[in-house]
């Protein structure tokens, strides 16, 4: 069993009306994160939730808020997003002007910092601000929607970010969002994923504690 790695699941596929319950399942489970997804409606063509939700989850959850923006100019929102409980924060590198910046600024409002890259932007636009980075996170979808199929792009991704982290003595952790399911876990781990968020898998499955178990035993 490798069982080192984290399991973040998305509550984008949540029961919204039985929030309180599926935040406890999470709380009750293997899990280690709580995977949060802030759309737009413009970065990406979907709006899912903002403010009043995840002051609701971070009521109940009693493990770390994983805040993903899927937002335009999401520096406007850092302090906000820290003070209603974001542990970890990673912002879009396609949606920001001065990455450098934006994640200092999620460190001065005491939040762990991440960048997010979508399917087609290459790993190697991360050489210079990687030491920076408490997390990479790979899109393994274009994202805005939870149940589609992960791109086979993403494995190739994780072994060349891997090379990256490891060739620069670095600990940031390589996050996998997307399409993540038990036929393709063990492969992205192998390649070098830290952390796998799921969200349909988990959440549409018929034991949900039963399937964050799998995901996390192997
Ligand atoms: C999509 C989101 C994902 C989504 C994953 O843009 O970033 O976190 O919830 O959902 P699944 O696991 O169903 O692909
Ligand atoms: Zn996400």
């Amino acid at each position: 069993m490798i069982m080192k790695h984290k399991i973040a699941p998305s509550i984008l596929a949540a029961d919204f009306g039985n929030l309180q319950r599926d935040c406890e399942m999470v709380n009750n489970s293997e899990a280690d994160w709580f995977h949060i997804d802030v759309m737009d409606g413009h970065f990406v063509p979907n709006i899912s939730y903002g403010m009043p939700v995840i002051k609701a989850i971070k009521k109940h959850a009693r493990k770390p808020l994983d805040v993903h923006l899927m937002i335009e100019k999401p520096e406007r929102y850092i302090e906000e997003f820290a003070e209603i409980g974001a542990d970890i924060i990673t912002v879009h590198y396609e949606s920001t002007v001065h990455l450098h910046r934006t994640l200092t600024q999620i460190e001065n409002a005491g939040c762990k910092a991440g960048i997010v890259l979508n399917l087609t932007t290459p790993v190697s636009v991360l050489e210079d601000i990687l030491p920076k980075c408490y997390m990479v996170l790979l899109m393994s979808i274009n994202p805005g929607f939870g149940g589609q199929k992960l791109e086979e792009i993403t494995y190739s991704k994780i072994s060349q970010l891997r090379e990256m982290i490891n060739n620069k003595r670095l600990n940031t952790l390589i996050e996998i969002d997307g399409g993540v399911n038990g036929s393709n876990s063990r492969k992205l781990i192998e390649y070098g994923a830290d952390v796998l968020v799921a969200g349909s898998y988990v959440f549409k499955s018929e034991n949900p504690i039963k399937t964050i178990l799998e995901l996390k035993s192997i």
